[in-house]
Order: C-alpha cells, then sequence, then structure tokens
C-alpha cells in the first residue's frame, strides 16, 4: 500500500494518478467548480481539507479545500505533492486594492509579496514567490476564452483577513503601527489585491520544483469598502468555478500533448 495522508485522509491510490489540483480555500467550493468541470465523487473530508474527484472527456481532476491560510495549505502541498499531484492552480477570493477593478472580475497572480508567515519557512523571504509560466499564459487564454474582465499582476498575500489587509472594521478598531498605511503603500506599488494563501503556494511548490498558478474572484473593492458585500458572493463563485474548470481542462490538455514537469 502507498503513503497515507494523515491530514487528507487519503491514500496515494485512491487519487488514480492525478496530477492536477485546483485549489478553493473553503470545502462548499469544491463541488462547484467540479461541477463546473463534469462528474464527480467525494474521496474524503477530514477537517478543513475537502478532497472530490472530477472527471471530464479530457481526464480527471482534483479538487482540494485548503482552509484560510498558508499553514493549511502548506500541509496539502506537502502531501499531495507526496501522492503525486505536481500541479497546483489555487481558485480563490480576494479584495481588489486598485479603483480600477470591479468585483466580479478576475485576478490571475504574476507574482505574491510574502507576508503570509508561513513560506518563509520554506525559502527566506529574498527568494521571490512567483506563478508557473505557463499556467499563466494557460489562466489568461481561459480568461479571454470565457469572456470574462481579469487583471494581471502582483497579489499581496496577508497572513491575516484584518491587520494585514489593514481593516479596521474589527473587534478593537485597532491595527499596529507596523501595518498602518501599508495600504495605501501597496496600492501605489501596483498591487493589485490582498488574499491569504498565493505567496505560500507559489514558494512551496517553486521550492518543490513543481508547477503552481493562481485564479481569484475578486469579492470587495477595498478602495471604496471594508466589508465583503455578501450579496455578489454566489455571483463570484459561480464565474470563478466556470473559468477554473475551463482552465483545467485546457492544463489537461496541454499534459496530453507530452508536456509536464521535468
Ligand atoms: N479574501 C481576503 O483575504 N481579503 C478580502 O478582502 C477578500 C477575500
Amino acid at each position: 500500500m502507498g503513503y497515507y495522508a494523515y491530514h487528507l485522509a487519503l491514500r496515494e491510490e485512491d487519487l488514480q494518478g492525478v496530477r492536477l489540483a485546483l485549489i478553493p480555500g473553503a470545502p462548499e467550493r469544491c463541488t462547484k467548480i467540479a461541477q463546473a468541470f463534469g462528474e464527480w465523487q467525494e474521496l474524503a473530508f477530514h477537517r478543513e481539507f475537502r478532497t472530490v474527484l472530477a472527471y471530464n472527456a479530457v481526464g480527471k481532476i482534483l479538487v482540494v479545500s485548503s482552509g484560510i491560510g498558508g499553514s493549511s495549505l502548506s500541509i496539502l502541498l506537502e502531501e499531495l505533492a507526496r501522492m503525486g499531484v505536481q500541479i497546483f492552480l489555487r481558485v480563490g477570493t480576494c479584495g481588489a486594492i486598485q479603483e480600477h477593478i470591479e468585483v466580479g472580475d478576475l485576478i490571475v497572480s504574476e507574482g505574491a509579496v510574502r507576508l503570509d508567515g508561513v513560506s518563509e519557512h520554506y525559502a527566506p523571504l529574498a527568494y521571490p514567490a512567483c506563478s508557473d509560466y505557463t499556467l499563466l499564459w494557460l489562466l489568461k487564454k481561459a480568461c479571454n476564452e470565457m469572456g470574462c474582465r481579469y487583471h494581471l499582476g502582483i497579489t499581496c498575500s496577508s497572513a491575516t483577513f484584518y491587520p494585514g489587509q489593514e481593516r479596521y472594521d474589527t473587534f478593537t478598531g485597532y491595527v499596529p503601527r507596523a501595518l498602518r498605511g501599508s495600504f495605501a503603500e501597496w496600492q501605489k506599488l501596483g498591487v493589485l489585491n490582498y488574499e491569504m494563501e498565493i505567496a505560500t503556494l507559489f514558494t512551496v511548490a517553486r521550492v518543490f520544483g513543481l508547477k503552481a498558478g493562481a485564479l481569484c474572484g475578486v469579492l470587495v473593492n477595498r478602495e471604496r469598502e471594508e466589508a465583503v458585500p455578501v450579496e455578489r458572493v454566489e455571483e463570484v463563485e459561480t464565474i470563478l468555478a466556470r473559468v477554473s474548470a475551463h482552465a483545467a481542462t485546457l492544463i489537461l490538455k496541454w499534459l496530453e500533448e507530452g508536456n509536464g514537469v521535468s
């Protein structure tokens, strides 16, 4: 019997040799993405990690939830990599920090600012967190083919949703001095959005010699408001599921042509 992944509650053979995993944060988003891709079956659901195997005429993928933040994502990457997964696509949500980006737009991350607090356990901070080039290109193609509004650029991955993203609508309303003014600074430096996992994903995948890309749906424009408009969440999740499922099909076709992780 092959390796048993303790946190995912899966055995290597359960994965049937699948090489591509789509990674939303929320377990309930797994089935939405899997449905947009094709037929699906749940393999396991342990803690925040829900694992769904999805298949269509082109091939099969995993959709696995990571929970929120880099810590749990790093566990997922360790265990999926040990079971033979080589390509990771984060499918998440984010807050935009540039004026011209609207709720419902998509962001394809070229790289990430490493405020995730986890990636330093894998490589010093001077090491860059960047997307795999082919996945970046295929994500862009998927966005174009699905006719959606999207932006390419740098993401800031924060270890926290509130102070790290300079939110003041909190219990204390206090943001420590080191983080005050950080929103305006990232904005000035052309960063597009805040989220919590991409820097961990890009750093760890690169250190492992594996491939990672990231696509996020914009839930809120922080220039206009701090709180997420809950009435828009369903709509954003639907766009994200459709485009990420299409991107997964493009990646499988690319693999079928004999490409892969060298
Ligand atoms: N996720 C984040 O980390 N920040 C947001 O503003 C929205 C989603």
